[in-house]
């Protein structure tokens, strides 16, 4: 797991006993106060777990790639005079970011992130959220925790110094943070919660938490393997992220990456669907391509086989219903 603007650390010896001895917790933090004081509790923390698990990084997290301490290590052995070793310096940081990549593409399985998005610039958000997603693996989520405002903030609050810093003046407006997530390629995005109380209000804009989780790993081929998924309601229809349309009780066919992500049980959507497997699986390797673009459904008699002849009867048994059914 991997926590970004990790502070403190708190979170980090939080998380590194739900994740216990086998798991892995980073913490990124760019400040080197900061940084010190989560530090100064590892060995402690090793020596009452009796394991570590833990460690803190330097890096900006809109920047996940770059190992901020070995950029300072050698901006220390080549102190940067002109132009052109400045030019040296940017090439040594992208020589990082690329060869020895502080956190790797794919590498992740969870990442949190507690009240600090909101304090990168607004010209950094949409790299930010590309990062998180860089670095997850596929079927990872983020679970983030940040401020939102229901207006845009105004001019004034904006160039007020002091509400950058307290996580004011760079809270998303409400509707665009789920949207953020959206355009970097997430699926199943969710408000698990949203504070009912504003946490400041200014200028009549309402500032409050929200803690939002999004998954990755829509992206990739459409395979026909005859799956379908039924949306148990109670909505009459819903979309996912890819556009699918569910109509509520109908047999919907779906590719088998659809298939899966819906039916995942530690996805977000398994305890609204009921899933509908081929009586005969046709194998990964003879699947042909499904155009995900229609909406249709898939008739019982491509889900049981045109073959399917069987007769079961219920040896006369007879239908006995009481109050819990029948
Ligand atoms: C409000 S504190 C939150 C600390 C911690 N998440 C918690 O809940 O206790 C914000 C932290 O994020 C760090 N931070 C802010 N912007 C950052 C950035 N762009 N890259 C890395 N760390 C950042 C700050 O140094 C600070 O430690």
């Amino acid at each position: 797991m991997v926590d970004l603007g990790s502070g403190a650390g708190k979170i980090c010896y939080i998380l590194s006993q739900k994740v216990g001895p086998a798991g892995q917790v980073i913490g990124v933090d760019f400040n080197d106060e900061m940084l010190r004081l989560a530090r100064k509790y590892l060995s402690e923390m090793r020596r009452k777990l009796g394991y570590g698990n833990v460690r803190f990084v330097k890096a900006k997290i809109q920047d996940l790639a770059l190992d901020l301490e070995r950029a300072e290590a050698w901006l220390q052995k080549h102190p940067i005079r002109s132009v052109e070793q400045l030019g040296d310096f940017e090439a040594e940081c992208e020589r990082l970011r690329q060869q020895e990549p502080l956190i790797p593409d794919a590498s992740v399985d969870v990442v949190v992130s507690n009240c600090v998005l909101n304090l990168v610039r607004p010209q950094d958000k949409h790299k930010l959220f590309a990062e998180i997603f860089r670095v997850l693996k596929r079927g990872g989520r983020a679970v983030i925790s940040d401020i939102v405002c229901d207006e845009d903030p105004t001019p004034s609050i904006l160039a007020d110094p002091e509400l950058w810093s307290g996580c004011i003046a760079g809270a998303f407006r409400e509707d665009r943070f789920l949207e953020m997530f959206e355009e970097a390629g997430f699926h199943g995005i969710e408000i698990l919660s949203r504070q009912d109380e504003p946490w400041q209000v200014i200028e009549g804009i309402e500032f409050r938490s929200i803690t939002v989780r999004a998954f990755k790993g829509k992206q990739g081929p459409c395979l026909e393997r005859h799956q379908a998924v039924i949306y148990k309601g109670p909505w009459k229809f819903v979309r996912d992220d890819d556009g699918h349309t569910l109509y509520r009780g109908q047999r919907m066919a779906v590719c088998d990456k659809t298939f899966k992500i819906l039916t995942d049980p530690s996805g977000p959507y398994s305890r609204d669907i009921i899933a509908v497997p081929p009586y005969e699986e046709i194998p990964l390797d003879q699947a042909a391509p499904f155009d995900c673009k229609r909406t249709g459904t898939r008739s019982p008699r491509e889900t049981k086989g045109l073959d399917y002849r069987a007769t079961m009867v219920n040896d006369g048994a007879a239908c006995v219903c009481g109050p819990d059914g029948c």
